[in-house]
């Protein structure tokens, strides 16, 4: 019997049970064993699994999260912990694994398998912005519950007379702002791809309050930057060398109502978009990635990622993941410009 493992790495995104649960779908009446590889890369370092069947996946489509657990652990920090990775793929009995993460998960799948290992990636995050792929699942469900959030402090905001900054997720690329910001009729939106500038934020509050609107929604992506540069919660960085992002929209909240007088506040939407269970839309795209996956263990297509490219799924080279990121394009953020101020 042939062994496949499955690892998530990195942040979570709703729908990587979705993933999932199509992947052993799939592998099961073909014979396949399906092995869950427990929190990333460390359950790989630590040979931690657990057993994948068809009763295990059941129920899990519309659970956030993913039950095989996730972590930022990187095998290729150190030489020792490398060795150890490849051994253990070995040692572990793999025939293949599915490994889904953004570029940082993808990074270590594609060396392992310059390695010999033969892996199969699945692009993941709810930031859009992975190269090689069209959109990846999480994000919609991000939107959905950041224009959601936004919906609500529109009430607040407008019955307080308030300016309300709103942080959402986006290292970055500013998707999610953008999306949010326009589902959402925000007033202002920032994002990373553009440095911040407040004489421009706050210009715009004070022409709203001039016209007699006295309340303002400001959407901000948390790697939006300042002049000086990003707002970070604290100075320490992941394994993969990545700092806490976090703060940018109370930064920005204290200067506008330093600037202009009105009374304004902040509000963090953080893991809150990352967590519940994924939107329609989310389940079946992750359900399709799944299953051309498993595919593409069957087919022995590995060293490469499943992919949408022009609205069809089809292979990748998994170092598609390695180029510069999607940020969101100058023509998107001109466009949108017309809902905002
Ligand atoms: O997965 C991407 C992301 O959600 C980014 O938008 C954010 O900066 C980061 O993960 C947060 O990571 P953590 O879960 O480690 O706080």
């Amino acid at each position: 019997m042939r062994t496949v493992g499955i690892l998530t790495g990195g942040g979570d995104a709703p729908g990587l049970n979705a993933v999932i649960r199509a992947v052993v779908r799939r592998l099961a009446p073909e014979g396949y064993r399906t092995l869950g590889i427990r929190r990333g890369w460390k359950g790989l370092l630590d040979k931690s699994t657990m057993e994948l069947d068809l009763e295990t996946v059941s129920g899990i489509l519309t659970l956030g999260g993913t039950i095989v657990g996730t972590s930022r652990t990187n095998p290729y920090k150190n030489e020792e912990d490398a060795r150890k990775a490849e051994e253990n793929f070995r040692a572990l009995g793999l025939d293949a694994l599915v490994a889904m993460g953004g570029e940082d998960t993808l990074g270590v799948a594609n060396r392992l398998s310059q390695a010999g290992c033969p892996v199969v990636g699945v692009p993941k995050t709810i930031d859009n912005d992975l190269p090689g792929t069209d959109v990846t699942f999480g994000f919609d469900t991000a939107v959905t519950i950041a224009t959601d959030a936004i919906d609500r402090l529109h009430t607040t905001a407008r019955s307080h007379d308030r300016v309300i900054v709103v942080e959402v997720m986006g290292r970055h690329a500013g998707w999610i702002a953008v999306h949010s910001g326009v589902a959402g009729g925000a007033h202002h939106v920032l994002v990373p791809e553009r440095k911040i500038d407040l004489d421009a934020v706050c210009g715009s509050v004070t022409r709203r309050h001039e016209r007699g609107e006295k309340y303002s929604i400001i959407v901000t992506a948390e790697g939006a930057e300042l002049p000086e540069g990003a707002v970070t919660q604290d100075k320490t960085t992941d394994a993969f060398g990545h700092v806490k992002l976090g703060g940018i929209g109370e930064t920005i909240a204290k200067a506008v109502e330093e600037r202009t007088g009105a009374e304004t506040r902040s509000v963090t939407l953080g893991h809150v978009q990352r967590g519940g269970t994924p939107t329609a839309y989310d389940r079946m795209l992750a359900s399709r990635y799944g299953l051309l996956a498993a595919e593409m263990v069957i087919d022995e297509k590995f060293g490469m990622m499943a992919a949408l490219r022009d609205g069809k799924f089809a292979p990748a080279p998994l170092d598609a993941v390695a180029g510069p990121l999607r940020t969101v394009d100058d023509a998107t953020l001109e466009l949108v410009k017309i809902f905002f101020d």
